[in-house]
């Protein structure tokens, strides 16, 4: 519950942070679900679309943040703060949706039958996770944090911080549900002179920047934005391109 979160700094990438959510919703098939839950809500843009696509059904919302709530509750949403490590469906939950939250979740490989156990018949869990953790935008920062300097300062996560697509389809069909599980990476075209530190400083960079004081994280960025400028060069016109892994899954119950 510790990650302090800044809703205006995640929304500033919202257009390409809106595109797996809206792939993800493309799987779902619900017509008329009674509840629809978005767990790890955020700032509360994308549960607005959930209640713009289900206007009757109950909108359930959770965010461990209280700043994101915060924003969420200002976008009219009845969001409330809770840890999805303790949350379990009412019985009639239809619809799951759990978009970028799950690779914060150390335990949520055991949560996902468990979910999906409890859900009524015909009820869909939609999940999205960040596939990204080999990838420069993470390995630059375990490099930097493990030269003595930084040392000790947090614990960086591992690939291991996600399931492989596989282990993905195995966790969910374990309940008898039928999975469609995939993954895309999206091209994302920046701009800005630091463009990716700037995306990994509102999501990926949170926990160094809580575990830092001002001066100590200015100096962290300040190595690591070098880094970064070389692992993903800056075009001709200025912008960089920004390869982006995710994976998704939907579990329906039969
Ligand atoms: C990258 S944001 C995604 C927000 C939203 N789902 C979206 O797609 O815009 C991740 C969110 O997960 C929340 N989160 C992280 N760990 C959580 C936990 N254990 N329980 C509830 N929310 C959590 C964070 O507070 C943050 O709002």
């Amino acid at each position: 519950m510790s990650t302090l979160w800044n809703p205006a700094a995640y929304l500033a990438f919202d257009d390409h942070r809106a595109r797996p959510f809206h792939d993800l919703l493309g799987r779902v098939a619900a017509r008329s679900p009674r509840r629809v839950v978005d767990l790890g809500c955020g700032p509360g843009t994308r549960t607005v679309e959930l209640g713009d696509r289900w206007p009757d059904a109950t909108i359930e919302a959770i965010d461990s943040s209280a700043e994101m709530v915060a924003a969420a509750r200002a976008r009219g949403i009845d969001a409330h703060r809770a840890d999805v490590a303790d949350w379990m469906p009412a019985p009639d939950t239809d619809v799951v949706v759990t978009n970028a939250v799950l690779h914060w979740v150390p335990e949520h490989r055991e949560l996902l039958p468990r979910w999906v156990a409890a859900l009524p018949a015909g009820a869909e869990l939609a999940l999205q996770v960040p596939g990204n953790f080999g990838a420069p935008s993470h390995t630059e920062v375990r490099a930097l944090l493990a030269e003595p300097r930084w040392a000790g300062a947090i614990e960086p996560r591992d690939e291991n911080t996600v399931a492989t697509p596989m282990e993905y389809a195995a966790l969910l069909a374990t309940t008898g549900a039928q999975v469609d599980v995939w993954e895309t990476t999206y091209l994302h075209r920046l701009t800005g002179s630091d463009a990716v530190l700037d995306w990994i400083g509102s999501t990926a960079l949170r926990p160094v920047r809580d575990a830092l004081d001002d001066s100590a994280y200015a100096a962290f960025t300040a190595e690591l934005a070098p880094r970064l400028r070389t692992a993903y060069p800056a075009r001709a016109d200025g912008s960089t391109w920004f390869p982006f892994r995710r994976i998704f899954a939907v579990a329906r119950v039969p």
